[in-house]
């Protein structure tokens, strides 16, 4: 069979449009890697490898796991359990929107290890309301107008609620001290320190 010049053409420019992409989808792959490198932060709590079987205590409630002893505590309540008042902002100890407590003690749940927490009473937003009554920082919240998007409040709540039962002085400057791991992007701090400061005047620290 003899090969016309037509022929040959077009079979080299078909070889090269393979051997394009061949080579992309090479250069394709180490990034596909790169991003297996890092795995999704709630991969850990959901599925795959090794898990241990832990029981986490959050708000009055035993909740059994098998869960990626890697996984922090915001993933096992977001998604093990199904808390979603706690929120992600940042993933890395920096905004404070991931806030519960840990035996009445403010931590970041997204700092912390989940298998840690076993045998600690975990409270989260979900747990502060009495049935319709909510915990008086939340009504503070609400009445001061203490948050706008919301995103940061749950957060803010749980410190703020946290904060009452450490020595911090009497001033809105204590507070706002000692609130600064609270990142709120909607600038709401005058209603927020103004909300905690109600709540610590009228001594109405409900428990939690
Ligand atoms: S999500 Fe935990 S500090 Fe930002
Ligand atoms: S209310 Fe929007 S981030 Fe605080």
């Amino acid at each position: 069979m003899t090969l016309t010049r037509r022929d040959f053409i077009a079979a080299t420019l078909a070889t090269a449009f393979a051997l394009t992409l061949g080579a992309r989808a090479a250069q394709a792959e180490p990034e596909a890697a790169k991003i297996g490198a890092k795995p999704m932060a709630t991969a850990p709590a959901s599925a795959g490898g090794d898990t241990m079987p832990i029981t986490l205590n959050v708000n009055g409630a035993a909740h059994d796991l098998a869960i990626d002893p890697r996984a922090t505590l915001l993933d096992a309540l977001r998604e093990r359990i199904g808390m979603t008042g706690s929120k992600k902002g940042c993933d890395h100890g920096q905004c404070g929107a991931c806030t519960v407590l840990a035996d009445g003690r403010r931590v970041l749940s997204c700092l912390s290890l989940a298998v840690a927490q076993q045998g600690k009473a975990i409270t989260t937003i979900e747990g502060l309301a009495q049935g319709e009554t909510l915990h008086p920082m939340q009504q503070a919240f609400l009445s001061h107008d203490g948050f706008q998007c919301g995103y940061c409040t749950p957060g803010q709540i749980m410190s703020a609620v946290g904060l009452l039962t450490e020595p911090v002085g009497p001033e809105d400057a204590d507070v706002r001290e000692n609130m600064s791991g609270n990142i709120c992007r909607c600038g709401a701090y005058p209603n927020i320190v103004a909300a905690i400061q109600d709540v610590r005047k009228a001594n109405t620290n409900a428990p939690v």
